[in-house]
């Protein structure tokens, strides 16, 4: 690596990384002089009848006697409660969405401490009755809970998978927490160190299909892979809707699209342009990987989840996982010698050239799906439909592939420019062909958009019954939820 390109980032590569390996050392070393992963981070012994009575502890309120830096640090996640209405900032998404459930609601991600809140209190997941009823399947709870672990570790991912999510109501009850991440049962975990474990059996086949089994990982592979078992792109396979990763081709965005395409796999289709889809989760590992940072194996750990000083000065892992700009003296400057305006003003300057390109995929994207459903309504063929649909179908995956990676102006803009490119190319692609279909058909004039500049009027357009969808929820808050609780309660499953 060029030591020019290095010193014009203030960046001297080979001290950063050697600081950052003795840093760790040191902090190692002083763990293990201070006795840290024998006595004073492990306060007290492991609750007698907590790790022995269960396989998995996701009880998180547990592990805070043996474990207090670690357990308040995480607990902070909960000061991270902004909810952000993304389809109210951009009402074009409920059109792209149109016939799926994140047109009806949609919000940005917020701390850990919120995942289980935010899972049952969307719209998406409906306002089930009975533990029979959908819409939708098991898998929802998957990145929510460790609860989750435990129910894998008790039934097996089969019986884990089976049925409605309304079923795992008053079983995934716990906060997303010690247990999602680390082997909690282990007397390593119990000694005060870290123990790193991915609790998700569908995680460990996806890093073994792309050659990173998780058990010969060296220790900073491991911790991204941790973060790895939600922040990832997956689908819902076969009749049991079982979480599963398309990473059998690989992890960027073409060998996901081509896996895809050869199983003919679609989330849903889009009624106006009557396209399948396929819906992008949130790759952050995907595009990390892809990132200079992740090139360099810095790793998701490295920015946020820092070390960092104790009241009694011992050093600690920080577990509020955040924005690690807040975290700067600990997180960047690791490795850089920016300081931090610099550092946030070429962040800034990213996330504003991708936030425009954004809005053009999906002003193309719009037209994309209106015209088609124009050319639908002139009589037009499904053969002559197909091609378009195609270029359709990839243009929005691209598209959200990009955008729903979190983080990616900071982890991999150079990706997230690339790709957006690619979907304006192919909605470009499709609107070329629709334009000479409609011409066939004798529609010469533009196709004329609704009104979507608002959420409201885009689901309405869209014909949504918004008042409905939205009482039905509050009903299903003010009554099932508590009762999953108390259940769970009752079970032993949940402390207070
Ligand atoms: C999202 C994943 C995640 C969650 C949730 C999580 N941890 Fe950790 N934890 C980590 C990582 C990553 C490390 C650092 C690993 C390393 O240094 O290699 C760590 C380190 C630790 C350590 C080792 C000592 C140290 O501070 O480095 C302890 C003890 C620990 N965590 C306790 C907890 C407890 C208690 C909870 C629940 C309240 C919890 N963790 C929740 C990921 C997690
Ligand atoms: C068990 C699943 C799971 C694991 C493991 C996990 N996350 Fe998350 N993460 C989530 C979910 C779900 C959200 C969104 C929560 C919400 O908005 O309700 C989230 C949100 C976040 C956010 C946004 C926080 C904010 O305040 O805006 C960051 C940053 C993040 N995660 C980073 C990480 C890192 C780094 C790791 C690994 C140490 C990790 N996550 C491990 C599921 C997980
Ligand atoms: C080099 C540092 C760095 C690394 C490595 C890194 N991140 Fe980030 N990440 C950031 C910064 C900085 C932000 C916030 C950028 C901003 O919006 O200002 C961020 C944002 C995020 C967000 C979005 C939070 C939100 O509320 O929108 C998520 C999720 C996230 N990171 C997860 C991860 C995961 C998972 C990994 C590893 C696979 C990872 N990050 C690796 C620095 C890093
Ligand atoms: C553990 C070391 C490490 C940490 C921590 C780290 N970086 Fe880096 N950073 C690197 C390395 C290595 C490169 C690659 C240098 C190169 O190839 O020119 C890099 C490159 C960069 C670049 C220029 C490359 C590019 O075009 O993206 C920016 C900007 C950057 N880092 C910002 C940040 C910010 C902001 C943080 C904190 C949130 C951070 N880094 C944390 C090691 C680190």
């Amino acid at each position: 690596m060029a030591a020019g390109i290095l010193s014009r980032f203030g960046l001297n590569l080979e001290d950063a990384l050697m600081a950052r390996q003795s840093k760790k050392l040191l902090h190692v070393m002083l763990l293990g002089l201070a006795g840290i992963w024998g006595v004073s981070q492990a306060e007290t012994a492991p609750p007698a009848n907590a790790a022995k009575e269960q396989k998995v502890e996701a009880r998180n309120d547990r592990f805070a006697p043996m474990h207090p830096s670690q357990y308040n640090s995480w607990k902070a996640t909960s000061e991270q409660s902004e909810r952000v209405d993304a389809l109210g900032e951009d009402p074009r998404m409920v059109i792209l969405w149109a016939g799926y459930p994140f047109a009806k609601d949609y919000n940005k991600p917020r701390g850990h401490f919120y995942a289980l809140t935010d899972v049952r209190e969307t719209l998406r997941t409906g306002a089930p009755k009975t533990p029979e009823d959908g819409p939708l399947p098991m898998a929802c709870w998957s990145c929510k809970s460790p609860d989750v672990a435990r129910v894998i570790s008790e039934q097996g991912e089969d019986g884990y998978f089976t049925g409605k999510w309304a079923r795992g109501g008053p079983e995934i009850v716990n906060a997303l927490g010690c247990a999602d991440c680390h082997n909690t049962a282990s007397d390593d975990f119990a000694k005060g160190k870290p123990a790193l474990t991915l609790s998700r059996p569908y995680i460990s086949r996806a890093m073994d299909t792309i050659g990173k089994p998780f058990e010969k990982a060296g220790r900073l592979d491991q911790q991204s892979m941790v973060c790895a078992q939600c922040h990832v792109e997956y689908y819902f396979d076969g009749d049991k809707k079982a979480v599963k990763l398309p990473w059998d081709k690989g992890t960027t965005v073409d060998d996901m699209e081509a896996y895809y395409d050869n199983i003919a796999f679609a989330d849903w289709v889009n009624p106006l342009s009557k396209t399948p889809m396929i819906k992008a989760q949130h790759p952050e590992y995907e595009t990390w990987r892809d990132g200079v940072h992740g090139k360099n194996n810095v790793t998701c750990i490295d920015c946020h989840m820092p070390k960092v000083k104790n009241e009694k000065g011992l050093l600690y892992t920080d577990h509020k996982i955040g924005n690690p700009f807040d975290n700067f003296d600990q997180t960047c400057t690791t490795c850089h010698t920016q300081d931090k305006a610099a550092l946030q003003s070429i962040v800034d300057q990213r996330k504003k050239d991708i936030h425009d390109l954004k809005i053009k995929a999906e002003d193309q994207l719009v037209r994309a799906h209106f015209e088609a459903k124009a050319a639908w309504d002139a009589g037009a063929t499904e053969a002559e439909m197909k091609p378009i649909q195609q270029d359709i179908r990839h243009a929005q995956w691209r598209w959200d592939y990009a955008i729903a990676s979190h983080g990616v102006a900071m982890h991999a803009p150079d990706v997230a420019l690339r790709v957006l490119g690619t979907s304006i190319n192919k909605s470009a692609d499709a609107r070329t062909k629709l334009a000479r279909l409609l011409a066939t058909k004798g529609i010469t004039h533009e196709i004329a958009l609704p009104d979507i500049s608002t959420k409201a009027k885009a689901q309405l357009a869209l014909g949504m019954d918004m008042d409905a969808l939205n009482k039905e929820k509050q009903e299903f808050l003010k009554t099932v939820v508590p009762q999953w609780d108390e259940q769970a309660r009752k079970a032993g499953l949940l402390d207070q």
